[in-house]
């Protein structure tokens, strides 16, 4: 599915946009009051022509005060009649892009094993707005999403890679994938282990793009189905677990992005992503089991459900042997992420202070929130066993999601600069812009701090 706008024409319906309490255009006469208007965040009011056709509409923004609940306030209008429509005029206060951006996220739908519902109402792009570049954001977000909501029975490793290199050829950018026993020849045996139960086998895909200019690594973690391995989730955990490669699906959706809107001009882009199923078999890898990792350092595996660290581990050690001047992770990774912050604000972890503070600050003028915790060093402890150098499940799981950070960075060294978000990928409860179902977080905010982040 792709999002667009309708064509410019002076067919399109006026639809004005009203903060509760604001004068209400004054051809409006006294009819939006009859209908009990009051410009609630949402609320339409169709306004009639003479003939007892439509010639317009009106829909509350809701309260200026709580106007910050409303992340894309013009979504909502997807609940407008059928037709093309066009603003008016542009709400004082709030950002063309953001509103416009929103429309396109609204027309997400998951189509793939039920029929497309039936075309929904069109809007004109907003003056001033370019729309090649929010279609950009909003097609990278729908791959993202497409690619979540996709169930493990069509969405394994094997076809992660076949999502990855199809991005790939219509980017016109290069793919190298590690597959199988290939990962132990090559050293990668934390992503072996890992994915070895799986009937399909695990892998490392590399995606390059660009070839000259400041290096950006993302990492996406890619668990394509966790069922926490042999110290297996219950059933009420494991529910959600397809989308465990949301990092993944974030991290192609981030390449389109910045491929498809002209971003990634002048840079060198490498998406890694480990792609395995933690599955459970005679040949699972065990509680207990002490395993080596790409960098050398050994890790005891103290719960087969701290797979996501592992998987990255090893492709974070690859990505960073070239050294990279930024290298970002971006996984499911933690229960303990959604315990802190919610489903909706992901932890945002970064040692460099303006690197941190330009992600957030973008991350929040797009729509896209993040917020940064912190590499508490005082909690190294906890990740160090004694009988290996690393534990990837901490007794007692307190700051569940620091540690999980903690043990990614300790194999980042050898990138310029490291950030880490421990994503959550799924929308809960449908809100405007974001059906309930896979959704991206983190790419937006990213694509918009890049020009602070690495300078050209
Ligand atoms: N994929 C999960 C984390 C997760 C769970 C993300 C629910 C979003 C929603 C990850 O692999 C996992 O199972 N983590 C464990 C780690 C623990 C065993 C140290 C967790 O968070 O419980
Ligand atoms: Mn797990
Ligand atoms: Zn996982």
């Amino acid at each position: 599915m792709t999002p667009d706008f309708a064509p410019a024409s002076d067919a399109a319906l006026p639809l004005w946009l009203v903060w509760a309490g604001d004068p209400l255009p004054d051809d409006a006469g006294g009819w939006p009051a009859a209908c009990g208007f009051a410009g609630k965040a949402g609320q339409i009011c169709l306004l009639p022509d003479a003939e007892g056709g439509l010639r317009g509409a009106l829909m509350g923004l809701g309260s200026r005060t709580d106007a910050a609940r409303d992340r894309f306030p013009l979504a909502r209008a997807h609940a407008l009649p059928q037709g093309d429509w066009r603003l008016a005029a542009l709400p004082d206060g709030l950002d063309p892009d953001r509103l416009a951006l929103g429309w396109l996220l609204g027309q997400y739908r998951f189509t793939r094993y039920k029929g497309a519902p039936s075309q929904g109402p069109r809007l004109v792009c907003p003056e001033g707005v370019d729309a090649a570049r929010l279609r950009a954001i909003a097609g990278g977000e729908f791959l993202t999403r497409d690619l979540i909501n996709t169930p493990a029975s069509d969405l394994g490793p094997d076809r992660l890679e076949a999502a990855a290199r199809a991005l790939a050829n219509d980017l016109g950018a290069r793919i190298e994938v590690i597959c199988g026993a290939q990962l132990l020849k090559q050293n990668f045996p934390l992503i072996h282990a890992v994915g070895r139960a799986s009937a399909i086998e695990p892998r490392l895909i590399d995606i390059r793009l660009g070839d000259s200019g400041p290096m950006l690594t993302i990492v996406g973690k890619g668990v394509c189905f966790d069922t926490g391995g042999l110290n297996l989730k219950p059933g009420a955990s494991m529910g959600l677990m397809k989308k465990d490669m949301g990092g993944a699906a974030t991290a192609l959706g981030l390449l389109s992005m910045l491929a498809r809107s002209g971003d990634a001009a002048g840079l060198r882009l490498r998406v890694l992503i480990p792609a395995v199923e933690n599955s459970v078999a005679g040949n699972a890898f065990r509680p207990g089991d002490i395993l080596s990792s790409r960098k050398g350092l050994s890790v005891e595996v103290n719960n087969t459900d701290a797979e996501g660290r592992l998987v990255l581990a090893d492709a974070m050690t690859y990505a960073a042997e070239e050294e990279p001047d930024l290298m970002i992770t971006l996984a499911t990774l933690t229960g303990a992420a959604r315990v802190a912050l919610g489903p909706d604000l992901p932890p945002l972890y970064c040692d460099d202070d303006a690197t941190a503070t330009a992600i957030q600050d973008a991350g929040m003028a797009v729509g896209d929130p993040l917020w940064r915790m912190p590499f508490w060093d005082g909690y190294e402890p906890q990740i160090e066993p004694g009988i290996a150098d690393l534990d990837n499940a901490p007794a007692g799981g307190m700051a569940g999601s620091i540690t999980a950070a903690l043990f990614l960075r300790r194999f980042a060294q050898g990138a310029g600069r490291y950030a880490h978000l421990d994503i959550y990928g799924w929308q809960p409860v449908a809100a405007p812009g974001r059906p309930k179902g896979g959704v991206g977080q983190g790419a937006r905010a990213i694509l918009a701090a890049l020009p602070q982040i690495l300078v050209r």
